[in-house]
């Protein structure tokens, strides 16, 4: 099949745009994709035709908004291959995500002198929650470290999981490198001494396929927002074995089973963990998101991502004094990236002037920063509508802003 990027570039309007007089090139989806029209026209539909608060109410708008919502869940499990639909928990993001799972695994299961491990080349999404989880229950942070060509040191596993070992926290795809981690094999060497793997998928499903079941991951969560989804939804996918031991994270409305005024009794997975009126309209516009995606084949969809990489790190290497952060054998569209004697900042900054948007700083990751000795990057990252015309655009650019700045 012909990968039609302008009939996808036509389901953006917002890529119509002008900025400073010029066409708008958008290099920034690592921090957050646009949004195309199938999803804005879900989330006015549902406004206009039936919007009622979820699962409680016996009438018609109810109903309707609960199987719409519902139906997000199937297409959710379908799209990440999970077992079943109660293994998909409705959350505010991959942050919530992880949050919920050091919380309440933690909880569980993490006592003074247990160990996580977590990668070097985490988001401080999946780094911080660990590191609150083991200051409050006394146990400790173990790193699993990356290698310059930002590959994680995988066969240090054997000697890093141990009888203490709780849980192994990784990401799928990193923000800043752009590797893609060999998580089979990573799950594999956990699995082999009982050890759960929890995966940060926010920079993966939009951009390989992925099926949980295969990769046999305990934990896997990701964000809508940076899937062409709306702001404020995310997903956590646990294995049932695990959900079910595990505690409530909130309590509130929609997770009980029976309130007393002395005591509770909690709802089954996966309304245990959903406390509260959900984010409603998000996972009913994350369907059309989900739908694209599929449509247009993530297999095609890594393929020609695959190709905007190389096309762009074969040109940016021809530059002078330039240094690309991450050249790990499996990457995806993500290019992180200094030039000798110029501020990431003020290269992004004058970018930004002839109408390119890319990413600059240490992309939530202070940690791989500390690695690489730099205080952040000039980091793009491709999407479903980037074309090789943009990439060309921003070399162009890229060159003129170096000539003024040095
Ligand atoms: C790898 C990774 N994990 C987690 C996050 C956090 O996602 P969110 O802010 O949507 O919770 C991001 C966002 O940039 C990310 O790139």
């Amino acid at each position: 099949m012909e990968y039609d990027v302008n009939k996808i570039r036509s389901y953006f309007p917002v890529l119509k745009q002008q900025v400073y007089g010029k066409p708008l090139v958008y290099f920034d989806n690592a921090a957050s994709t646009q949004k195309p029209v199938q999803v804005l026209l879900k989330t006015g539909r549902l406004y206009t035709e039936f919007y009622g608060n979820i699962h409680r109410a016996a009438h018609y708008m109810a109903d309707k908004t609960t199987d719409a919502f519902e139906s997000v869940r199937d297409q959710v499990q379908q799209f990440i291959g999970a077992g079943s639909r109660e293994e998909i928990i409705f959350t505010k993001g991959t942050t919530e995500s992880a949050n919920l799972v050091a919380a309440s695994f933690g909880e569980q299961f993490i006592s003074p002198g247990s160990e996580i491990i977590v990668s070097e080349m985490e988001h401080h999404s999946n780094m911080v929650p660990w590191q609150l989880n083991a200051l409050k229950r006394g146990a400790k942070i173990v790193k699993l470290p990356m290698s310059r060509n930002g590959e994680l040191q995988t066969s240090l596993l054997s000697e890093l999981i141990t009888s203490k070992t709780r849980l192994l926290a990784v990401t799928h795809v990193s923000n800043v490198l752009g590797t893609i981690n060999p998580l089979a094999q990573i799950i594999d060497a956990a699995h082999r001494k009982n050890v759960p793997v929890f995966v940060d998928g926010a920079q993966a499903v939009q951009h390989i396929p992925v099926n949980v079941k295969a990769l046999d991951a305990d934990f896997y969560a990701f964000s809508a927002h940076k899937m062409y989804g709306p702001n404020g939804v995310g997903v956590l996918y646990g294995k049932r074995k695990w959900l079910e031991q595990m505690p409530p994270y909130q309590g509130g409305g929609e997770m009980i089973s029976e309130v007393t005024f002395e005591k509770t009794t909690f709802s089954e997975i996966p309304f245990k963990f959903e406390a509260g009126t959900p984010n409603i309209t998000g996972v009913i516009a994350l369907g059309p998101a989900i739908a694209l995606l599929q449509e247009t084949g993530m297999e095609h969809i890594a393929a020609w991502e695959h190709q905007l990489l190389d096309y762009c790190t074969h040109q940016l290497k021809e530059l002078e004094g330039l240094v690309i952060y991450g050249e790990a054998s499996q990457k995806s569209g993500v290019i992180s990236f200094n030039i000798d004697g110029i501020h990431p900042f003020d290269l992004g900054t004058m970018l930004d002037k002839t109408g390119i948007a890319v990413r600059t700083g240490h992309h939530c990751a202070d940690p791989l920063m500390s690695y690489f000795n730099i205080p952040g990057t000039v980091r793009v990252s491709f999407g479903i509508y980037n074309t090789t015309e943009e990439i060309d655009r921003f070399i162009e650019a890229l060159k003129r802003v170096v000539k003024m700045l040095k």
